[in-house]
């Protein structure tokens, strides 16, 4: 009974669980690729591990290329009660659909009833590479 109980206690004090990490910077884009000053929206995939459990999910981002060393990535849902927002090409803002909040290309909010800016994604440029780490949120202004 003894040697039942200890030989999984054996294997997890030699092979320990990872810890829940935070996002990974993960490779998101190829700058070469974006257009200077148009948002476009990028998939890319972005693995988690947890414990012994590895996961891979497929996540979305909204990116502006501002220049070759300047890029913006806004997290994909909207800040009032997370639906999926849209490029409004005539109008040259995020829209909304849900409940019509409008976003400018910086982020902010112009109208609707979403209470602070758009979530944005870390960013680091390598080369012509785009990597986007953890998210952070944009407090209320
Ligand atoms: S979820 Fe976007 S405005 Fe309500």
């Amino acid at each position: 009974m003894g040697m039942a109980l200890s030989v999984p206690a054996a294997i997890y004090l030699l092979f320990p669980p990872r810890g829940k990490k935070g996002a990974e910077w993960v490779e998101a884009a190829d700058l070469s690729k974006l257009e200077t000053n148009v948002p476009e929206e990028i998939v890319f995939r972005r693995t988690r591990v947890d414990g012994w459990k590895i996961s891979s999910e497929k996540s979305t981002a909204w990116v502006i290329k501002k220049s070759p060393a300047e890029v913006i990535a806004f997290a994909p849902t909207c800040t009032h009660l997370g639906c999926a927002f849209r490029y409004e090409e005539s109008r040259k803002t995020f829209l909304c659909p849900c409940h019509n909040s409008d976003f400018s290309l910086d982020g902010k909010v112009i109208d609707g009833p979403a209470p602070r800016p758009l979530d944005r994604f870390e960013v680091r440029i390598q080369g012509t590479k785009l990597l986007l780490g953890p998210m952070e949120k944009v407090p209320e202004a």
